[in-house]
């Protein structure tokens, strides 16, 4: 009987400890253990069953030690922590690459906080557009020779759709909505059919921005860029606004500021200038106003454009803007603590 309940008790031995067979040989096969303890009652036996007696204890033991055996296989495996196809499961796993942001998203993420400081939504628009919104309504009708300014890639399957060639074509769907004031700024990804260079891509990225209200003036556009410029580059920035010529604004301005090399002393980077040009802008022309439905005698309104890429080449120093869409990791993780 009592042999009987140990067999089961045998068969049915588990443990959640580390290391079952231990627990088990202590449990039955140790000198203390419940087999070797029966095995002490051989002599309480009477002598005609003694043979009897011993055949059973010795198949016990012998159930005991096999089942012994068993753990101790498998407790070993369980030391390897081996899978039945060989995986190693004690190997440390790979480290997971812990990414950064692109250095475009960095300079473009700190762009639009400034500007959102100053009270400017962020507005967004198509990258495939048509010719009214990123052409004609900004003042360049057909034929118009500054059309010839921006090089452009003209879908082929439908050539009345081209590749966005700058983020004014947002500031045209958003004026025409018809909802004033207006104070937006658009930043995304523009395209145009340049050679690559280090200095050009066939496409980079902007953030254009516009402000159309009652008495918008020019000394709001130069304070709201000299904010701007001061935020992003520090407090010491110069400017310097250049007249220039864009068909959708009028008078129309280039702004430089002090070279970041050199501080204005004149280097390679500012040729020698001390100057560096870093956007467009100037009033929104009526034509572009009145083409968006906005009355032009009521309403004036301010305009700028910024290359994203030129931004972040002069604030971190990189002298090839090929680099930005290379991927290279080399260049990326030089970027990880940057925010
Ligand atoms: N759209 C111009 C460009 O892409 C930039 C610009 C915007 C200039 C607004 C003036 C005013 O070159």
């Amino acid at each position: 009987m009592q042999i009987n309940k140990l067999k089961e008790e045998i068969n049915n031995f588990s443990s959640d400890d580390k290391n079952p067979a231990e627990v088990f040989r202590i449990k039955f096969l140790g000198s203390h253990g419940s087999v070797k303890s029966l095995m002490g009652e051989m002599k309480n036996v009477a002598p005609e069953n003694k043979r009897e007696m011993g055949k059973v204890l010795n198949e016990l033991k012998l159930f005991a030690e096999n089942k012994w055996e068993e753990l101790k296989k498998t407790t070993d495996d369980d030391k390897q922590q081996t899978t039945e196809n060989g995986i190693d499961l004690t190997l440390p796993g790979d480290a997971l690459q812990i990414g950064s942001r692109h250095p475009i998203s960095i300079v473009r993420n700190k762009i639009v906080s400034i500007f959102q400081r100053l009270g400017f939504a962020v507005a967004e628009g198509p990258e495939i557009e048509d010719d009214w919104h990123n052409f004609t309504a900004l003042n360049l009708p057909e034929n118009h020779p500054a059309r010839d300014m921006q090089d452009t890639f003209y879908v082929s399957q439908n050539p009345a759709w081209m590749l966005r060639t700058h983020t004014s074509s947002v500031q045209v769907r958003e004026m025409e909505k018809g909802k004033l004031p207006i104070r937006i700024i658009c930043p995304g990804r523009v395209y145009r059919n340049e050679t690559i260079s280090a200095r050009a891509h066939c496409f980079f990225n902007q953030v254009e921005g516009l402000y159309i209200a009652d008495n918008v003036s020019f000394a709001d556009l130069k304070q709201t860029l000299y904010f701007f410029v001061q935020e992003m580059f520090g407090k010491e920035i110069k400017v310097r606004f250049r007249p220039s010529y864009f068909p959708f604004t009028e008078p129309s301005a280039e702004m430089d500021i002090s070279c970041l090399i050199c501080g204005g002393a004149g280097c390679n980077v500012c040729k020698h200038t001390g100057w560096v040009e870093i956007l467009g802008c100037g009033m929104v022309h009526p034509n572009v106003l009145e083409n968006c439905g906005i009355d032009s005698k009521k309403y004036t309104g301010f305009a700028f454009g910024m290359g994203i890429e030129r931004i972040t080449m002069l604030k971190y120093q990189i002298k090839d803007l090929r680099i930005f869409s290379e991927n290279d990791l080399r260049f990326l993780k030089q970027f990880t603590s940057a925010v």
